[in-house]
């Protein structure tokens, strides 16, 4: 596997393989990576001629008060499960290759109203963070597709508005989250959390699983949401929201949407942690 910084050398060897009529998939992740990735990356083959990753942890999406030093970065143990992935190139820039003048003075992309919901609300500025290192890595890479995981469900969808308004011409694929055992969505931040935590922190998937059950059997959503809040409070969440919305808009739900989606925050101790429900009603 081929590994550079060189914002030059990786787009060489992407127009190298372009030259020859071939196409690239690209996954951008933050390292760390989990089984959720290396699906990620072996679909991507299944895509394309060559599969490119980035590892960047994006200072950028942020906040003053969460955890950027603190995030996990294991670039070997990354790097060999890569390899055994079959991947042909990987991109790791520094923050300084990729915000040279500091983010201050850096463009952004900011795409409205979706950005500033959800998880938008409890992190402020933190998808305008993630649109704009995605853009700028689309930019860099130049892939005829990229692929992103469907757990990040509100990303995916901030994503899939930019590339739609900004005409880019690269295919956004989801793909669906990968779990343990349990039910609990792979996650780095998963590793923050206790043997003990990690077992609570299943409710999230189970109550998620009740409330569809509860909305397709007619209950109304504000109740089936209130009554699921006070069950992830007694298995020891704290709740940050949880919503359940349009699944091809987020919008709020109105009588006549059958695809819909169940999104939820919820911090376990001091961490984090999302994920979300896709169904039919
Ligand atoms: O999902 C992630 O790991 C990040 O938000 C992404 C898409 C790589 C952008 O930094």
């Amino acid at each position: 596997m081929f590994t550079t910084q060189d914002i030059a050398q990786l787009r060489e060897q992407v127009r190298l393989w372009k030259r020859q009529g071939e196409t690239v998939a690209f996954v951008p992740t933050m390292g760390n990576l989990h089984l959720g990735h290396i699906t990620l990356v072996k679909e991507a083959a299944k895509h394309a001629d060559h599969v490119v990753v980035s590892i960047f942890v994006n200072p950028m999406q942020f906040g003053a008060n969460e955890d950027l030093d603190a995030y996990p970065r294991t670039l070997d143990a990354d790097k060999a499960a890569l390899v055994d992935a079959g991947v042909e190139l990987l991109f790791t820039p520094t923050p300084e290759i990729i915000y040279p003048k500091g983010m201050d003075k850096q463009t952004f992309v900011e795409v409205p109203k979706i950005s500033d919901e959800l998880c938008g609300a409890s992190r402020p500025g933190h998808f305008r963070g993630v649109a704009t290192i995605v853009c700028k890595l689309f930019n860099i890479v130049q892939p005829d597709i990229a692929l992103f995981g469907n757990k990040d469900f509100q990303q995916l969808m901030v994503i899939k508005t930019m590339v739609e308004d900004l005409s880019l011409p690269i295919e956004v694929i989801g793909v669906d989250t990968i779990r343990e055992q349990t039910g609990l969505a792979m996650s780095s931040r998963n590793g923050y959390l206790s043997a003990a935590q990690k077992l609570q922190a299943a409710t999230l998937k189970q109550t998620m699983d009740e409330m569809a059950d509860a909305i397709r059997r007619g209950e109304a959503i504000p109740n089936v949401v209130q009554a699921s809040e006070a069950k992830l409070m007694q298995a020891g969440f704290k709740p940050d929201y949880l919503a359940v919305r349009n699944a091809n808009n987020l919008h709020e739900v109105i009588e006549q949407d059958s695809a819909l989606v169940i999104l939820a925050a919820a911090y376990m101790g001091t961490t984090r942690l999302i994920d979300n429900l896709t169904f039919q009603r």
